[in-house]
C-alpha cells in the first residue's frame, strides 16, 4: 500500500509501513531540504542545535544519527568535531545527503537492525523519525545496544499543541497549508501522510514508559515553539 492520507485508518502498519515510508523518503528526497526550510522558516535547524546543545555533543564523540535522511543532525554533529555515522533506510536520502556533504559517512540500514557494535557509539540523535519507525520499543532497544555506558540519547519530533487556538492554527497549517505546499512544489500524498503520521505518536507518558523499559535513565522531555515539537534526552545507565 501506498502512503496516503485519506482516514486515519489508511495509515500502514507494520512490514507495510516499511515498504511505504521508505518508499515515500526516496520520493520526496529531492526536495526534502527545501521543504523543511520552508514549512519551518528554517525553525527546524534550530531545533536540531538544542538537540545537539541538550546532549553536549562535541569533540571525541562518536555519533550516531539514526534515520539522519539527508544528513542535517550528522552535519551539525561533524562540525562539533564529534565523528558521525548516519543510517537511514531511504537510499536517495542518504544520496541527497552525500551529494551535499562530500566525505560524510553515510550508511543505509534499519534502526530496528543497526549495522554497528555493542557499545559503539557515546551520543545517538535521531530526528523527525519516530513516527516512522515500524516499532519504536524495538528500534530504542537497539539504540541502548550502540550506546556505550554513559551514552547519551536525543530525540526530537513533532508533537500537537495543547492548548487549544494554538492547536488550532496550528492544524490549519500542519494539515492544510503544509499538503498544499507540498503538492505544488515536491508530492502532495507525502505531505499529506506527513502531518497525519503525528497519530502514530503515542502520548508523552507511553513514550516515557518506553524509555524506561529499553533500560534508559534521567529520561525527560521538553516541548518546543509552543509544543509544535517535542525533544527527548536520556542516558544509558
Ligand atoms: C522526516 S525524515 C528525518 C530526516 C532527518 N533526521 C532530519 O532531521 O531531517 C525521517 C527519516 O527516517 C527514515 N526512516 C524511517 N524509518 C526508518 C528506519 N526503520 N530505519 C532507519 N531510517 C528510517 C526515513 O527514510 C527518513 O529519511
Amino acid at each position: 500500500m501506498a502512503v496516503s492520507a485519506s482516514s486515519p485508518r489508511s495509515l500502514p502498519t507494520g512490514a507495510e509501513k516499511r515498504v511505504a515510508v521508505r518508499a515515500m523518503f526516496d520520493r520526496i528526497a529531492p526536495r526534502y531540504d527545501a521543504m523543511n526550510r520552508l514549512m519551518t522558516a528554517g525553525l527546524d535547524q534550530r531545533w536540531r542545535r538544542r538537540c545537539l546543545d541538550l546532549v553536549g555533543v562535541g569533540p571525541g564523540d562518536r555519533v550516531l544519527d539514526l534515520a539522519c535522511g539527508t544528513g542535517d543532525l550528522l552535519e551539525m554533529a561533524a562540525l562539533r568535531g564529534a565523528r558521525a555515522i548516519g543510517v537511514d533506510l531511504a537510499l536517495e536520502m542518504l544520496r541527497q545527503g552525500g551529494r551535499r556533504l562530500q566525505g560524510a559517512c553515510f550508511v543505509q540500514g534499519d534502526g530496528a537492525g543497526l549495522p554497528l557494535g555493542d557499545a559503539s557509539v557515546s551520543v545517538v540523535t535521531c530526528g523527525f523519525a519516530f513516527r516512522n519507525f515500524v516499532s519504536v520499543p524495538e528500534v530504542l532497544a537497539e539504540l541502548v545496544r550502540v550506546l556505550e555506558p554513559g551514552g547519551r540519547l536525543a530525540v526530537i519530533d513533532v508533537d500537537r499543541p495543547a492548548a487549544r487556538i494554538v492547536r488550532a492554527a496550528h492544524g490549519a497549517y500542519f494539515d492544510r497549508f503544509v499538503p498544499w505546499v507540498g503538492g505544488l512544489l515536491s508530492d502532495r500524498d507525502a505531505y499529506r501522510y506527513l502531518p497525519r503520521s503525528t497519530d502514530y505518536l503515542p502520548e508523552a507518558r507511553v513514550l516515557q514508559a518506553w524509555f524506561e523499559e529499553a533500560g534508559l535513565v534521567s529520561v525527560e522531555r521538553r516541548g518546543a515553539l509552543l509544543g509544535t515539537a517535542q525533544i527527548w534526552t536520556a542516558v544509558r545507565p
